[in-house]
């Protein structure tokens, strides 16, 4: 794509946030500054650890005129190719503090199940995990492969949720799970300040200053872990943009109102790990006042962006980047070639912006088929 042509990408719907009031203490008090200062120095001392790569998207700040364009690539998060590592995992390890006769259980989508199922097989524990009749059984099988038992529940999320709780209370289980609800909250600020280290980590990887940092969201534990971080370790606070999809904009149609709001999802997006109709009531208390903007984007664009990752249309390297990595992406070339809400956003040649590519192939079948899709549309 050469520098004079356009995407023609839209989003869906942006707002401000009228509320907005960062506080750099009542954001650490929510996650717990102690916390986010123990997961950095925990997480870095295990085996393997290496902070995930700051990629530049050089191609793509050049043809907007930005400074710099960012990109924390959590592909390559151990071995587990999303950021999600960073927090079931710490999460197992601080509840259980690696007494093996502790059986830890959680309800996944799949990328949580996950870390849970790595953190309770790298102490040694058992682990149960519960999964809707929804989650592929490539996803069961890794969990299985990392020493899980996998147990289904007809229903969706919710359903495998409520099981885990049930049979967690019979059996004694601890249950890890990144959700909060009314009194659950320990395990959710655990989980959200594990995922607070990729801040401590960009900033021993640049000095220069970031302006504008697209966060996505589902229940929101990602964003507000990665915002207590920014609070703790940023000296200049960017301005943080909040990206969903619009059939799943719980925070954003929140945000809007001042107040939670739970919103039906009619139609489920390919953003699986994004597609939430309720925010996390912790984060909440985080986001409702840390964002700046939300944003919120259709599919149509995720299969193009995985297949110009990957060919290099952005940086001088190949990015493996998931259906999750690509929100940032599409919502910062939709806003860039918006001039109205470019100016708004005063996104200009001094900014330097940060995008999280949360995930690569986590989910290696889906990444195959929406890569091949989007490469035929590059060659459209
Ligand atoms: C793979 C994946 N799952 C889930 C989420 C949503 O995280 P949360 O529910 O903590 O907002 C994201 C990112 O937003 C993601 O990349």
């Amino acid at each position: 794509m050469c520098n004079t042509e356009v995407f023609g990408w839209k989003f869906s719907k942006f707002i401000k946030n009228k509320n907005y009031d960062f506080n750099r203490d009542k954001i650490l008090d929510v996650c717990g500054e102690d916390n986010v200062i123990d997961a950095y120095n925990l997480i870095s001392s295990w085996q393997n650890y290496n902070p995930t790569p700051l990629v530049k998207l050089n191609k793509l700040s050049k043809k907007f005129n930005l400074n710099n364009i960012f990109y924390k690539d959590e592909s390559k998060r151990f071995h587990l190719k999303s950021f999600k590592a960073l927090g079931g995992a710490y999460a197992v390890q601080k509840i259980t503090k690696g007494n093996k006769s502790i059986t830890v259980a959680t309800a996944t989508a799949g990328n949580h199940g996950r870390s849970v199922s790595w953190g309770a097989q790298r102490l040694g524990l058992n682990c149960k995990i519960f999964i809707s009749q929804y989650v592929s059984d490539a996803r069961a099988d890794v969990m299985r492969n990392l020493g899980a038992d996998v147990i289904r529940v007809k229903g969706n999320y919710e359903a495998s949720l409520k099981e885990c709780i049930k049979q967690s209370k019979n059996n004694g289980w601890e249950i890890i799970q990144d959700v909060a609800w009314e009194g659950y909250e320990e395990v959710p600020k655990l989980t959200m300040a594990g995922y607070s280290v990729m801040i401590k980590e960009i900033s021993n990887q640049t000095d220069q200053y970031i302006t504008h940092v697209f966060l996505q969201a589902g229940v929101g534990g990602m964003a507000s872990g990665v915002i207590a971080g920014i609070a703790k370790y940023f000296k200049r606070i960017p301005k943080i943009i909040l990206v969903e999809p619009d059939t799943a904009d719980c925070v954003l149609q929140s945000v809007e109102a001042g107040e939670m709001k739970k919103i039906d999802i009619k139609k489920e997006s390919i953003l699986g790990g994004m597609s939430c109709g309720e925010v996390s009531i912790v984060p909440w208390r985080i986001l409702k006042h840390a964002v700046n903007n939300c944003i919120s984007i259709t599919d149509e664009n995720i299969a193009q962006t995985i297949a110009m990752l990957k060919e290099k249309y952005f940086s001088d390297e190949p990015v493996i980047g998931g259906e999750c990595a690509t929100p940032g992406i599409i919502s910062l070339i939709a806003a860039t070639e918006n001039k109205n809400i470019k100016d708004k956003l005063e996104l200009n040649e001094k900014s330097n912006v940060l995008i999280m590519g949360c995930e690569g192939d986590a989910d290696e079948n889906l990444y195959k088929k929406l890569l091949n899709e989007g490469i035929k549309q590059l060659i459209l």
